[in-house]
C-alpha cells in the first residue's frame, strides 16, 4: 500500500472499517476472527457495549482538562488501582513505554536521593521488551532494537531471564531497579520462573532496590489476575500497566509503593494529556467488568479451555507446533522451525488473524471476554491453516 504513513510496521494488507466483539470487518465487507485484539489492548473486543457507553457519557461532560485540575474519573482509577495492586500512589500517562520510562525515572529520583550520582545502576533481561522511547529502549534486552540508536542512556546492565545468579552478580548497593516482564510478552510468551521472582524480590530487598513489574501486556487481568506478580505472590516496587487499561483508548499507568513514589514531587515528571477524564472513566469501566462483571472469572476459566484445545492440535500435528506456553489468555504456540510466518499466513487466508512473538512463536490474545465458541471457531481455523502448512 502506497501513501504517507511512516513506513514502521509490517501490516496485514486489509483496511479495517468495523468490528464488533472478537470480529472485524475490513473496506470489501469480509469478516475476520481476531485473535490479536490490537496487541492485547481490546479487553472487551471491538465496539463493547460498555466501552461506547463510557466514550459517549464522558465525551459529553469533558474530555481534557490538563492535570492543573482534579476530575472525578482520574481520583476513581487511582483509587482502584491502588487498591486492587496492593500500592498506593499512580502516575497516569498514554502508552505503555511511558508508563516505563515513568518507572525509570521513579527510580534514578529514589537513587538520587540514597545516593547522589552512584545509585543509578539498572538491570533489565535479555529477550525484554519495554518500549520504544530512549529510556524504555534502554532497558529492552534486544541488540537488534537498540543499537541503530545508540547512545542509549547509561547504566544499564542485561542479566539472563530465569537466572538468577546472572542477576547475583550485577547486583550491588549502586543498582537503583531492576525491571521484568514476568511473561515475557514480545520475545515468545516466556513465563518467569517463580524462584526467579522471589529472588529478584530478596536481592532488591538486600541492595534498596526498586523492583518494577512490567505489566504492559500481561496485566489488567490477562494472566488471571489484575496484575501478574499476583500470580507469584511477590510484590513489586513499581508497575506498570497500558494495553487494555482503556478497552483501546489510549492510556498508561506507574503504580508505585509509597517508598519509591516520594520522593516524586512537581516539576519531576509530566504528562499533559495524562489521565485524562475520557480514558481514565473507560479505565473504570474496565476494572469495573473486570471485577464486577465477571471477566476476570471469565479468564481463568476460558485459559484452561484454550490451553486444552491448542494442546490438542500439538497432539495433532506434533511435526509442527512444538509446545504451547503462557498464561491465562496470553498464550503462545512454539511452532517448528521456520513454520511461524507460513501458519499465521494461512491462518489468514482461513480468516483468522494472529501476531507473532520472537522466534517462532504465534501469539493468541482474544479479548479477556471472549466466549467458549469463539475459542472453537479460531482453533478450528487454526487447524484447518496448520493442515495446510
Ligand atoms: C511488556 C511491554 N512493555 C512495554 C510495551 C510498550 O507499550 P506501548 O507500545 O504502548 O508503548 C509493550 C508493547 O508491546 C510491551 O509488550
Amino acid at each position: 500500500m502506497d501513501n504517507h504513513v511512516m513506513n514502521t510496521y509490517n501490516r496485514f494488507n486489509i483496511i479495517v472499517e468495523s468490528g464488533h466483539g472478537p470480529w472485524i470487518v475490513d473496506s470489501e465487507g469480509n469478516e475476520y476472527l481476531d485473535f490479536i485484539s490490537g496487541i492485547a489492548v481490546n479487553a472487551l473486543g471491538h465496539a463493547a457495549p460498555e466501552i461506547v457507553k463510557t466514550l459517549t457519557d464522558q465525551a459529553s461532560k469533558v474530555v481534557h482538562i490538563s492535570n492543573l485540575f482534579w476530575s472525578q474519573p482520574q481520583i476513581d482509577l487511582a483509587d482502584k488501582l491502588a487498591e486492587k495492586s496492593g500500592l498506593d500512589k499512580v502516575f497516569f500517562s498514554n502508552s505503555g513505554t511511558e508508563a516505563n520510562e515513568t518507572a525509570l525515572k521513579i527510580a534514578r529520583k529514589y537513587g538520587y536521593e540514597k545516593n547522589k550520582g552512584k545509585k543509578t545502576k539498572i538491570i533489565c533481561f535479555h529477550d525484554s521488551f519495554h518500549g520504544r522511547t530512549m529510556g524504555a529502549l534502554s532497558v529492552t534486552g534486544q541488540e537488534h532494537y537498540r543499537e541503530p540508536f545508540r547512545p542509549l542512556i547509561g547504566d544499564v546492565y542485561d542479566a539472563e531471564f530465569n537466572n538468577i545468579d546472572s542477576v547475583r552478580e550485577l547486583m550491588d548497593d549502586d543498582v537503583c531497579a531492576v525491571i521484568l516482564e514476568l511473561v515475557q510478552g514480545e520475545s515468545g510468551i516466556l513465563p518467569a520462573e517463580p524462584d526467579f521472582v522471589k529472588g529478584i524480590r530478596d536481592l532488591c530487598d538486600e541492595h534498596d532496590a526498586l523492583m518494577i513489574c512490567d505489566e504492559v501486556q500481561c496485566g489488567m487481568g490477562r494472566s488471571g489476575k489484575l496484575f501478574a506478580y499476583q500470580q507469584y505472590g511477590v510484590m513489586p516496587d513499581i508497575a506498570t500497566t497500558a494495553k487494555a487499561l482503556g478497552g483501546g483508548v489510549p492510556i498508561g499507568a506507574t503504580i508505585a509503593n509509597d517508598r519509591a513514589a516520594q520522593y516524586f514531587v512537581p516539576g519531576d515528571h509530566g504528562c499533559t494529556f495524562g489521565g485524562n477524564p475520557l480514558a481514565c472513566a473507560c479505565g473504570n469501566t474496565i476494572m469495573h467488568e473486570l471485577f464486577e462483571n465477571g471477566v476476570l472469572d471469565n479468564v481463568n476459566e476460558m485459559s484452561g479451555y484454550f490451553f486444552k484445545k491448542l494442546n490438542g492440535l500439538r497432539d495433532k500435528y506434533p511435526e509442527k507446533i512444538n509446545l504451547v506456553r503462557g498464561m491465562g489468555l496470553l498464550i503462545g504456540v512454539q511452532m517448528k522451525k521456520g513454520l511461524k510466518s507460513p501458519a499465521i499466513e494461512a491462518a489468514q487466508k482461513h480468516g483468522l488473524f494472529l501476531a507473532g512473538a520472537g522466534n517462532e512463536v504465534i501469539r493468541f490474545l482474544p479479548p479477556l471476554n471472549v466466549k467458549s465458541e469463539e475459542i472453537d471457531e479460531a482453533v478450528n481455523r487454526f487447524d484447518a491453516a496448520l493442515a495446510e502448512i
